[in-house]
């Protein structure tokens, strides 16, 4: 069964409460936040004093996908705002075993997140620490861009490393995820579908969310 995670990216700001208790009241399993610095991609997002916010009136997972510079300074914050998983780019440090393995230190899930040109090879060694591995469908920074076709072979080429080590590594897809490329998705051996403007641009959230999680069963 897929996990759905709407990213809140594409909520209306102006109304978050109401997104989170559609999000709440839905299919979905986790939300999804994007915390971007402006550095790592060219685009600011929010930080922890909105995620704890959130935390607040959200009762599900929190997954969040961490797009900033030397994350390691900022693990402690993100558990105190309410993080289940933290995720960060495997393109942003030089110690990403011991930022793992502090993630888990600090009680939440870790997560490791390689953008489209980062090959899967490169995690391999290190896949024992990963309980999220989030490969980006997209160049990271802005919702509503096309999914990468790229992605496919990556998935099956983390699904086989992840079956071969014998880990519990979830698969996590995120960016240009649509009703109709979920199967194709899941089907190349993704556990995790994260999906913005599929589900806040769709005339009934609530429903494409029903639509996404139905193709995953
Ligand atoms: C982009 C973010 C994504 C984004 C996905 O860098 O990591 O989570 O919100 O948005 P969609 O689903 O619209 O591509
Ligand atoms: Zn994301």
């Amino acid at each position: 069964m897929a996990i759905i995670a709407p990213s809140m990216l594409s909520a209306n700001f102006l109304k978050l409460e109401q997104e989170i208790e559609m999000v709440n009241n839905s299919d979905a399993d986790w939300f999804h936040l994007d915390v971007m610095d402006g550095r790592f991609v060219p685009n600011i997002s929010y930080g922890m004093p909105i995620i704890a916010q959130m935390k607040k009136a959200a009762k599900k997972t929190f997954d969040v996908h961490l797009m900033i510079e030397e994350p390691e300074r900022y693990l402690e914050a993100f558990k105190k705002a309410g993080a289940d998983y933290l995720t960060v780019h495997y393109e942003t440090g030089y110690h990403q075993h011991r930022t793992l393995t502090s993630i888990k230190a600090l009680g939440m899930k870790s997560g490791l997140s390689i953008n489209p040109h980062t090959p899967v090879e490169m995690i391999q060694d290190i896949i024992g620490e990963i309980d999220l591995l989030l490969i980006m469908s997209i160049n990271p920074g802005f919702g509503g861009q096309k999914f990468l076709p790229l992605t496919y072979n990556k998935i099956r080429q983390a699904k086989e490393l992840i079956t071969k080590a014998g880990t519990n590594t979830l698969i996590e897809i995120d960016g240009g995820v649509t009703l109709d490329n979920a199967a194709s998705i899941l089907e190349a051996g993704a556990d995790v579908l994260v999906a913005g403007n599929t589900v806040f641009s769709s005339p009934n959230p609530t429903e494409t969310i029903a639509q996404l999680k139905a193709i995953g069963k």
